[in-house]
């Protein structure tokens, strides 16, 4: 698509542009709503956006990736079913203004680099992107665990994806060379340094596309929720999975239905991993990282169940591999992308070889990108 920005479209130049990044999880998949533990990192893939103000109340929002924009008046706004894509920016607004939030007038023009719909995040971080960029522009000054509750909010409520607080916690608060260890409870957290040594995080990409709006990511959800009821019924009062320890599954757990004992299984086992995994890198043992991140990918074809062919297919492969320390699948499942920590002077023949294979499989070609572990959101010069 031919290159355009903020002041081709708009007709004057833009007063801030932000950025905000998406991410990949390393291990704590389907935790993060079950009030758990997650372990993701902010990458160098992001969403830009450049933000002016204007005299009257109306919003203006070009989409440079789609070639599209819409225009509404910031006191009547509902869900566009046409332009899905403006409904991120819409839930964003709509969940400032419920918090009080004073806004004026804007012209938005967003690009960015991140995969959409393959499970790096992209969605989160075109509303982090938004929030961050608004609180930037009108000087709301929202606290970052605030704005990351925000835009869950926004995609929640406006966009109807349950979703938890992972993707938007992290596209804020990322560090460059970390990741971030997050208890999902109490959103306190630390940083956790990566010395990868001559090992480098690499995504995988099936190209198949997932919609969160996809009702399985719901589902899954719900089925947690049971099972909190459930073990309510016969353990003791719990709001979550988190707070259930193994043992105590383990005595309860042939009074539950099969597949809410798979699901609560998976949850309670991957919160431990993620403990476990966050001490394994701060020691830089990543031997028994990447030996955790084989387990969470099995726990979450087998008992999660939110793998796919493709996936388990790489994930396979590279465990097999002798220059791969471990892969998973991360984010929601049902497609997306996998991980892989590999020795940097194997990543290009690894990648043809799987390649090669993967295509004779499926008769379709997967996307490597090698990544870094990036900052949270912020300020930028004009784009
Ligand atoms: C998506 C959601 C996150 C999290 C993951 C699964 O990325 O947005 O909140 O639930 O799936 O770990």
């Amino acid at each position: 698509m031919e290159e355009r920005n903020y002041a081709e479209i708009l007709g004057k130049e833009p007063d801030i542009a932000v950025r905000a990044p998406g991410r990949i999880n390393l291990i704590g998949e389907h935790t993060d709503y079950n009030k758990g533990f997650v372990l993701p990192v902010a990458i160098d893939r992001q969403i830009t956006l450049t933000l002016g103000t204007r005299a009257d109340k109306k919003v203006i929002i070009y989409s440079g990736d789609f070639g599209e924009e819409v225009s509404f008046d910031l006191s009547q706004d509902s869900y566009d079913s046409k332009r899905t894509w403006s409904n991120y920016p819409r839930g964003v607004i709509q969940s400032l203004k419920m918090e009080g939030c004073e806004l004026k007038g804007f012209n938005a023009f967003f690009r960015g680099d991140i995969p959409m719909g393959v499970g790096l995040g992209s969605s989160a971080a075109v509303e982090v992107a938004f929030a961050y960029g608004l609180d930037q522009l009108f000087g709301l000054s929202l606290k970052p665990k605030k704005m990351a509750l925000l835009c869950q909010e926004a995609e929640n409520s406006f966009v109807g994806v349950n979703c938890g607080i992972m993707d938007q916690f992290t596209s804020l608060l990322g560090r460059k060379d970390h990741a971030l260890l997050l208890d999902c409870r109490s959103l306190e957290y630390q940083y956790i340094r990566l010395n990868l040594k001559d090992f480098r995080l690499i995504v995988i990409d099936t190209g198949i596309k997932r919609e969160l709006q996809d009702t399985r990511y719901n589902i899954r959800r719900n089925e947690c929720e049971q099972g909190v009821k459930v073990i309510s019924r016969c353990l003791k009062a719990i709001h979550s999975l988190r707070e259930v320890s193994l043992l105590e599954f383990n005595n309860i757990k042939d009074f539950l239905p099969e597949n809410l004992r798979m699901r609560s299984q998976h949850v309670i086992e991957e919160n431990k991993r993620v403990r476990l995994c966050s001490r394994l890198l701060e020691k830089g043992d990543l031997q028994g990282f990447g030996r955790l991140m084989v387990k969470s990918h099995q726990s979450l074809r087998d008992l999660f169940e939110v793998s796919c062919d493709e996936l388990d297919f790489i994930v396979e492969k590279l465990r097999k591999d002798p220059g791969v320390l471990g892969a998973r699948m991360t984010g929601a499942g049902f497609g997306g992308c996998a991980i892989a920590l590999i020795k940097e002077d194997h990543i290009e023949s690894l990648a043809q070889g799987l390649s090669g294979k993967y295509r004779k499989r499926f008769s379709a070609e997967p996307n490597f990108y090698p990544i870094k572990a990036s900052a949270g959101a912020s300020r930028i010069g004009r784009v």
